[in-house]
């Protein structure tokens, strides 16, 4: 654990995470931006140089530099130890390369699945490949697509993979957990994916994780068949070519979201390089985040038919929630991206992508076809088909234009539109009062900065602290506590440190004590004074307290007593 400390200390917090959040503002010893872990217009998220550590008032994240690589790459800590020894080349010393188990189990993953990935392209380019090959000719899927894509072909016999595999001394475990091998009831070994065009899934950073797989034989009845989730596929995470994607994307400022593997190819081939798929999965809100991340642009483009239309339904209010500007992809003769692409062309594709209007003419035309609008109670359901999707818009001027919008397109009066929406907002608002959090002491904000700041203040301060029941007593009182604990121990005292031994709610308190008050430096006088000021109350409640007992001994006669009280506070003068 040693070494994970040694590293902290050689890594750069803000220059790892300026990796991630792009824009950062500098405040001093404070660093801002917009989240990676939640949606958000207005910087919550800080990083604090001095103490090594990032929060966000939004979500609640917060950590080191490993827990912000452990949480955005999704790594366990092994690799984010790894990651970042490797980017700051320091080499990790030798008995950390063993690794804990999970760590060596995902790493052979990785493995199998490279050698996968060659396996089956090499073998769509081997003389059994021709037929394949033919297919994606005929599909028009050029053979610098398929290598671009690192397409392959799994064969017949259901055993090829297994005996590489074998070959490079993998175990049956790890086979059987990678998700390219199944066992049989008997027990026996065989290959999951035979005689299918396999189209290979990587992670953002560009490994393969996981395949798709085409079946090849019209018999056969799963059309596309695909990789289990295993210790490196999450399923709902990942979206088909965004490692590919994201350049144009952020070139582009725009992202287009499709259905399948051949709707991304198809795309691609169009010159719409900034094309994903979510894989034959519901979209979920990481999916959805790991766009936004590389542009608040989504273009919607998924199949015409009467799935892909209720899937994109379903999908607009979860999008437009994030914040992210949504047009809706039209393409005509019910023609998924990739057919249209083969029928009319790229150049039509691109004209299709660069004209897609905003969501809500998509929603309206939906919702004309379904109700009767010249009706009273067609019009009620036709606002309750799209408000839902409209609650994702916040922003109270952008609602407003698009009531108005709406109410012409849809050729009612405006008026109603707007009343519609006003009542929602007064839904949204009393969802979002949320309780206060207590405030902090000052002296709480004070001295805590200088006690997990330098040593010295810390001895300087923390022995005039020691009796003050006061701050045993008030809300941060186990912070305190620790802290005393801590130095009595002799242990390193850092903001880190000191986090980990507290409880999550202590936690919160001390990031928000410490944090808040990182860009204005406190002098060590002020805590000084501020230790003074305290022992003074202290000495001043302690003298009433003394009174009030002297006044009781003398009522009820033991004059002993109170003689001995009054001169405890002679000494208190
Ligand atoms: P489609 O059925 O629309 O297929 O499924 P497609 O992409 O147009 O494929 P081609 O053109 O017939 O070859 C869209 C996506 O849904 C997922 C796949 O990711 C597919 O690309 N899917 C589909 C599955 O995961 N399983 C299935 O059985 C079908
Ligand atoms: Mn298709």
């Amino acid at each position: 654990m040693d070494f994970a400390q040694d590293l902290k200390a050689q890594v750069d917090i803000v220059r790892v995470i300026s990796d991630y959040v792009p824009r950062l503002r500098r405040f001093g010893n404070r660093y801002s931006g917009l989240c990676p872990f939640h949606n958000e217009k207005t910087p919550s998220f800080s990083i604090y140089a001095e103490h090594q550590f990032y929060r966000c008032y939004g979500c609640d994240a917060k950590g080191d530099v490993f827990n912000f690589v452990m949480t955005i790459e999704g790594l366990t800590f092994w690799e984010a130890l790894k990651k970042l020894a490797d980017q700051h080349g320091i080499p990790l010393p030798k008995q950390s390369q063993a690794a804990d188990d999970k760590t060596r189990l995902r790493a052979a993953l990785y493995e199998m699945h490279e050698l996968a990935t060659d396996h089956f392209h090499a073998n769509l380019g081997s003389a059994n490949g021709a037929p394949v090959r033919a297919y994606l000719k005929e599909r028009n899927v050029t053979q610098a697509a398929a290598q671009q894509f690192q397409l392959g072909l799994s064969d017949r016999t259901g055993r090829t993979l297994l005996r590489l595999f074998e070959q490079r001394g993998f175990n049956a475990d790890q086979m059987v957990q990678s998700g390219l091998i199944g066992r049989g009831e008997d027990g026996s070994l065989y290959d999951r994916f035979r005689n299918r065009l396999m189209f290979p899934i990587h992670n953002e950073s560009g490994k393969t994780i996981a395949f798709g797989g085409r079946a090849l034989d019209p018999e056969e009845k799963a059309k596309y068949l695909n990789s289990p989730e295993t210790e490196i596929y999450k399923k709902s995470n990942v979206l088909y070519n965004l490692n590919r994607a994201k350049q144009a994307a952020a070139q582009q400022d725009r992202i287009v979201l499709v259905e399948g593997y051949m709707d991304v190819i198809g795309a691609t081939q169009a010159g719409v390089t900034e094309v994903v798929a979510s894989c034959g999965t519901a979209l979920t809100l990481e999916q959805i985040r790991a766009m936004k991340r590389h542009s608040q642009n989504v273009h919607l483009n998924f199949d015409p038919d009467a799935a892909g239309n209720r899937a994109s339904e379903k999908y607009i209010a979860l999008i437009l929630d994030e914040n992210i500007h949504l047009r809706m992809v039209e393409l005509e003769e019910g023609l998924d991206p990739d057919e249209f692409c083969k029928k009319h062309g790229a150049d039509l594709y691109r004209t299709r992508v660069s004209g897609a209007k905003d969501y809500f003419y998509w929603l309206a035309d939906r919702a004309r076809a379904r109700f009767n609008i010249r009706e009273p109670q067609g019009r009620i359901e036709v606002f309750q088909f799209l408000l839902p999707a409209i609650q994702g818009l916040n922003d109270k001027i952008k609602r407003a234009s698009v009531a108005s919008d709406l109410a012409a397109y849809l050729g009612v009066d405006s008026g109603d539109v707007l009343e519609q929406f006003r009542k929602m907002a007064a839904d949204r608002v009393e969802r979002t009062i949320a309780p206060r959090a207590d405030p902090a002491k000052a002296t709480d904000r004070i001295l805590l900065p200088l006690l997990v700041g330098e040593n010295e203040h810390r001895r300087e301060l923390i022995e005039g602290l020691r009796t003050i029941s006061a701050l045993r007593q008030g809300p941060a009182a186990p912070v305190y506590e620790a802290l005393i604990a801590m130095h009595d121990a002799g242990e390193n005292i850092t903001f880190n440190t000191l986090h980990e031994r507290l409880s999550p709610s202590e936690q919160n308190r001390l990031a928000s004590i410490v944090l808040d008050a990182a860009t204005t430096s406190t002098a060590l006088e002020d805590g000084l004074a501020c230790v003074a000021a305290l022992r003074k109350d202290e000495r001043e409640a302690a003298r009433r307290e003394l009174k009030i007992r002297i006044k009781q001994a003398e009522r009820e006669g033991r004059i002993q007593d109170a003689l001995r009280m009054m001169q405890e506070l002679g000494e208190f003068v």
